[in-house]
């Protein structure tokens, strides 16, 4: 099969060009791709901030409809319309036991560039082309395993499209919050960085009940939003000292946090904006280099639990129908983050992406 896909020869680039889509294998499907989200780590893959294999096609929050089944697939069938979501080897200790974020195989799936059997779907004369987060969904047509994908009751490819980022980003920022932080209703949070995850994570906190939620942002049109979708006060970091307003907000430290902006600095005003027994949560990706904290002797007086999470310790099979059934009661409303872009127009949606001015482009194919 032939389908166009953005590939990527060297590092900030991209072109719309043929490339051929092999046939699903045993366990594998094949999607005609609906539409695709626009993450902030595809742009990290672009720029190789981990090396993923030349040539590649990036693109890690597809939707589509399921086009071939290949042997052995139970979970999907022709024509369903399916979230596609992050890879995992369905056989380690953490996947079997439901925790396929946690896959030891996670990084190699992520950015290695190929499915768990060491091969890619993709190719140009021959030559293989790397996938994905096992999606390669920057690409009209895939294929993928058949559990990286999630059947979804949703009746409209319009509608299909609005939730691109059930399959990441904001399974990622409502899962930090539910799963990672298990916050509890009247409890305070400050979220840094209020982008598609941390926009989906102050959602989360709407649902945890969570009071006072604030943003913490350096784009004023971002911090509007962030109040209209849940939180209940805005902090624009560049014109204040962030964790001193929060601090004043919820009268001496917030009880969690969510770092969410991939800026290596917020990573201590996360941590420090906490009250005692607060706890911290890292979602973003920073980059290669190590943030180094200061541990200070009496940490212990602190009593504050920091932690790095994948994609919102979600369990997709079960917790992307959880968040199609609060996008349908109008509690998740991520298609107001929603910016669409043609296909062809994705250097822009890239572009507007890193700008500020859209929130979550996505891709209509
Ligand atoms: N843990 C995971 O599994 C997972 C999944 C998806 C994305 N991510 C990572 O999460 C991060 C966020 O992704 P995204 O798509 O929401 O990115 P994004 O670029 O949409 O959001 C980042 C936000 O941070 C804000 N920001 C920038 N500088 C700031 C500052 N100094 N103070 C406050 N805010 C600032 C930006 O204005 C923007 O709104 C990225 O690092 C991405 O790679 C992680
Ligand atoms: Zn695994
Ligand atoms: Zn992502």
């Amino acid at each position: 099969m032939e389908a166009l896909a953005a590939v990527s020869h060297e590092t900030g680039k991209m072109g719309i060009e043929k490339i051929d889509v092999a046939e699903p294998k045993t366990g594998e499907i094949a999607v005609k791709m609906v539409a695709c989200g626009v993450c902030h780590t595809d742009a990290a893959g672009l720029h190789q901030i981990f090396p993923v294999p030349f040539p590649a096609v990036y693109g890690h929050e597809g939707v589509g409809i399921v086009d071939k089944v290949g042997d052995n697939v139970t979970n999907v069938a022709v024509g369903d319309r399916v979230v596609m979501t992050f890879p995992s080897c369905g056989v380690c200790p953490s996947c079997v036991d439901g925790h396929p974020y946690a896959c030891d195989r996670m990084l190699e799936l992520f950015w290695g560039g190929r499915l768990p059997d060491g091969t890619t779907p993709y190719s140009q004369d021959g030559v293989p082309v790397s996938t994905f987060f096992g999606q390669g969904s920057f690409s009209t047509y895939t294929v993928v395993q058949a559990r990286n994908v999630v059947k979804v009751d949703i009746d409209s490819d319009e509608e299909l499209a609005n939730l691109c980022s059930l399959g990441c980003g904001v399974q990622t920022g409502v899962g930090a919050v539910l799963h990672g932080l298990k916050a509890e209703p009247h409890g305070s949070i400050a979220v840094f960085g209020a982008g598609g995850v941390g926009m989906a994570a102050i959602m989360g906190a709407k649902l945890a009940g969570c009071y006072p939620i604030i943003a913490v942002d350096v784009v004023p049109s971002r911090l509007e939003l962030a109040k209209e979708i849940g939180a209940t006060h805005t902090v624009n970091g560049k014109e204040v000292d962030a964790v001193e307003e929060i601090r004043k907000i919820t009268n001496g430290g917030a009880h969690y946090s969510v770092e969410s902006s991939a800026v290596p600095a917020l990573t201590l005003q996360a941590l420090d904006c906490l009250r005692k027994r607060g706890k911290a949560c890292q979602v973003s990706v920073t980059g290669p280099a190590t943030i180094e904290l200061p541990i200070e002797p009496l940490i212990l007086s602190k009593n504050v639990t920091y932690f790095g999470l994948a994609e919102g310790a979600s369990n997709p099979p079960v917790f992307i129908p959880e968040l199609v059934a609060y996008y349908k009661q109008g509690r998740l409303p991520v298609d107001k983050l929603v910016t669409l872009y043609d296909f062809k127009d994705i250097d822009k949606a890239f572009e507007d992406s890193h700008t500020g001015v859209a929130i979550k482009p996505i891709l209509v194919f």
